[in-house]
């Protein structure tokens, strides 16, 4: 990273599966004209490459040798692995359930690195995942750790996959939920943690445009004041 590229304003927002993250990052991004990265999709993208290739999710070496040359493009919403459009098949539960376990792998990160680092474009980026702020962008302008109830966010993702036809069941994915943030809290590299310099926002019980008039305020006290410094 040179002068140049660390001067661009980074905001990060790291949180649990399902706390909205996604959304909010976007509606920021969008309402700043700023890049936006999906860090999340990167290892489901990981794990969806070693599933069609039939790699074990435990060889560590293969993983990081596929996350490094991951051809993945991100074009107008739509994302493609080795040119097939992969923009559905990353979402189901069975690949968030692959890409917590390619996570946990320090090679697969380490790989993984460079490529999230890259989205980092004037004139800013709002990166959002697990260890934004701790890790891939520990400079960034504003840290942001998002936070909802367990119950809240099989709620929210129950009804989102509802709404793509997707058949579920609400004790099933607070289980799996549960397990997720379990597994993403205690892995011994990069695990999901507040950032000691991140703010707290719950958002049980918020609206998605309240959530977002917060961040955006936020980042504008933090513009503001390192100016006048
Ligand atoms: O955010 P999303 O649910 O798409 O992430 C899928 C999985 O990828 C998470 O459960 C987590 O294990 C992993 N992840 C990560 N670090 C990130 C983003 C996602 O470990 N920055």
């Amino acid at each position: 990273m040179n002068a140049a590229t660390t001067a661009v304003p980074v905001i990060a927002i790291d949180g649990p599966s399902a706390s909205g993250k996604g959304t909010i990052a976007e509606a920021v991004a969008k309402e700043l004209g700023f890049h936006y990265l999906d860090s999340g999709s990167l290892y489901r993208l990981v794990a969806l490459a070693a599933v069609k290739e039939a790699t074990r999710l435990d060889d560590e070496a293969a993983l990081a040798r596929r996350a490094l040359h991951l051809h993945a493009t991100f074009e107008g919403g739509e994302i493609f692995l080795f040119g097939q459009k992969v923009t559905d098949a990353i979402r189901s539960e069975e690949c968030g359930k692959g890409a917590s376990r390619v996570a946990a792998l320090p090679a697969v990160r380490a790989a993984l690195l460079a490529r999230q680092r890259a989205f980092r474009e004037a004139p800013g980026l709002v990166a959002e995942g697990r260890d934004m702020g701790t890790v891939v962008f520990p400079d960034a302008t504003l840290k942001v750790f998002l936070t909802a109830s367990a119950e809240i966010r099989a709620e929210r993702r129950y009804k989102q996959l509802k709404e793509k036809g997707i058949d579920a069941n609400i004790r099933t994915l607070l289980l799996e939920l549960r397990e997720r943030d379990a597994r993403d809290s205690a892995r011994s590299v990069a695990p999901l943690q507040k950032a000691a310099d991140a703010r707290e926002l719950d958002s049980t019980g918020l609206g998605i445009e309240d959530i977002v008039r917060q961040v955006l305020d936020w980042y504008r006290q933090r513009v503001a004041g390192s100016q006048h410094q």
